[in-house]
């Protein structure tokens, strides 16, 4: 019966050529490694190429930038500014693989003289157009100086043929004179997110380490819109290649509300690793994923150094890691306490200090002098729509019970979005440092 029916079809020639060809796809099929196969053949002569033995100067195409603008600031009044076009997308300035000074940086003086348009703060905009993106780079930094140089030296122009609006913060880890200070990464991105939302109203946040350098214009400091996105996929030290697939570390990126959404970072990572396995983990369970540039474009050189004192690799880490699951509710932006000893709007970017605490596993040399820290007690973070919480906020927020200020700097405990609608209802003169004390005044001068 089922021979039957089985010869009887296949006398046709036509189910023949059917069954015939059906074959011949799955064996193409699998012969290409099934699904993924498929796809990375399709995918593959779509991905760019560079030619990372021929960079061009970091300072390419920067000059015309300069030319633009005299005529610009002769003719008419600063309104002119609102009729600036769109900048292009991708920017016309870009070049692909640039190069990469690793020895001996400029002075700070001379990388300035190179960059004449960054205001200070070590922010621009761009002469020519008007941004489409806005984006503020957050280093946690210390005692590394010639690293920072070059970093500068190297950031301002990759930055700048992007066309994109941006800030530089450095944030600067100081010890108590009685403390042991190790220092910790993911509290200082949490302190320089927090005071860079307080400048501007930033549509993007980038965590850079002080010791990577962007080896390709391609890839552009700005935000994905949904997901926080990883940058530094092809380091050198890594040989151009992913670590593992997790790796959040190096250079990532996150939008205010991915940040909201993800509870900030941990606070309780001292010490050398795993806070970026954290941040990924928190990634994931916020419901979040990450995205990438592609490996070709994700090109970084990593400054080599040796591991220094007061950065010893963290011994909890994987316990720690372990917790994540537990506590990134109640751990991170909504817990986070610092002191922001001070604020200076150097030529090349800003200068936050701050006093981040102490690991409370060392021993204390001297007991603490009872520090005047009162902590306020506030309301869970609202894990809501930002714009529209943010519009409601600044109405009925009284900024002077967020923060307490007492003793010599100031104690903050204050969520984002109170920063932001401070920021935004205190917007001074960028140009001017201030000194905590001036801009905890103008802030409760606001509240009146
Ligand atoms: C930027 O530099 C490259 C390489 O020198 C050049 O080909 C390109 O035309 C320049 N772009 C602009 C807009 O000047
Ligand atoms: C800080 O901690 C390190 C390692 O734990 C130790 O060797 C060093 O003596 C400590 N320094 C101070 C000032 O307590
Ligand atoms: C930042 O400011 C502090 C306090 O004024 C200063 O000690 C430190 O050297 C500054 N750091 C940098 C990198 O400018
Ligand atoms: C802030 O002002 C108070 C009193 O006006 C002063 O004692 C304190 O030193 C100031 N702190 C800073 C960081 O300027």
């Amino acid at each position: 019966m089922a021979m039957a029916c089985c010869g009887r079809s296949l006398d046709s020639p036509c189910t023949l050529a059917l069954l015939v060809g059906f074959q011949f796809a799955f064996v193409l099929y699998f012969s290409l490694g099934g699904f993924r196969g498929l796809v990375s053949v399709l995918v593959h002569s779509v991905e760019p190429e560079f030619d990372y033995s021929r960079p061009h100067d970091v300072y390419t195409n920067l000059s015309h930038l300069v030319a633009p603008q005299l005529p610009q600031t002769g003719t008419g009044p600063p309104g002119t500014q609102a009729q600036l076009k769109d900048c292009q997308v991708p920017s016309p300035l870009l070049v692909g693989p640039v190069s990469v000074r690793l020895s001996s940086p400029l002075s700070l003086e001379e990388i300035r003289d190179w960059n004449p348009l960054v205001l200070p703060g070590g922010r621009y905009r761009p002469p020519d157009c008007e941004p489409r993106h806005h984006t503020a780079i957050v280093v946690p930094y210390r005692n590394r100086q010639t690293h920072l140089r070059a970093l500068l030296y190297h950031l301002h122009p990759f930055l700048q043929r992007q066309q994109i609006h941006y800030s530089i913060y450095i944030v600067h880890q100081v010890g108590r004179p009685w403390g042991n200070s190790t220092f910790n990464r993911a509290k200082l991105l949490n302190v320089g997110v927090r005071e860079a939302l307080r400048d501007e109203d930033w549509g993007c946040i980038f965590l850079h380490d002080v010791d990577l350098l962007p080896e390709n214009d391609h890839n552009t400091y700005t935000c994905h819109s949904q997901f926080p996105t990883h940058l530094s996929v092809a380091m050198d030290k890594f040989r151009y290649r992913l670590p593992y697939p997790q790796y959040f570390g190096g250079v990532s990126a996150v939008t205010p509300q991915q940040y909201i959404k993800m509870n900030g970072f941990p606070n309780h990572y001292w010490g050398w690793g795993g806070e970026d396995d954290d941040i990924a983990a928190r990634v994931r369970l916020s419901g979040m994923k990450i995205v990438r540039p592609p490996v070709a474009i994700g090109h970084y050189k990593m400054i080599k150094h040796k591991g220094d004192r007061g950065n010893e690799q963290n011994p909890r880490r994987f316990d720690l890691l372990k917790r994540t699951r537990l506590n990134w509710h109640s751990d991170g932006l909504n817990s986070l306490t610092y002191e922001l000893l001070s604020k200076e709007l150097e030529p090349l970017y800003t200068n936050l200090t701050v006093d981040i605490g102490d690991d409370p596993r060392l021993p204390q040399r001297k007991p603490i002098p009872s520090m005047p820290k009162h902590e306020v007690k506030e309301e869970e973070l609202p894990l809501v729509s930002w714009s529209k919480h943010r519009a409601k906020r600044r109405e009925e927020t009284p900024l002077a019970s967020k923060n307490d200020v007492k003793g010599e700097g100031q104690v903050v405990k204050m969520d984002v979005v109170t920063a932001v609608t401070t920021a935004k209802a205190e917007k001074t003169d960028h140009v001017q440092s201030k000194s905590v004390n001036q801009t905890v005044e103008e802030r409760a001068g606001v509240v009146k």
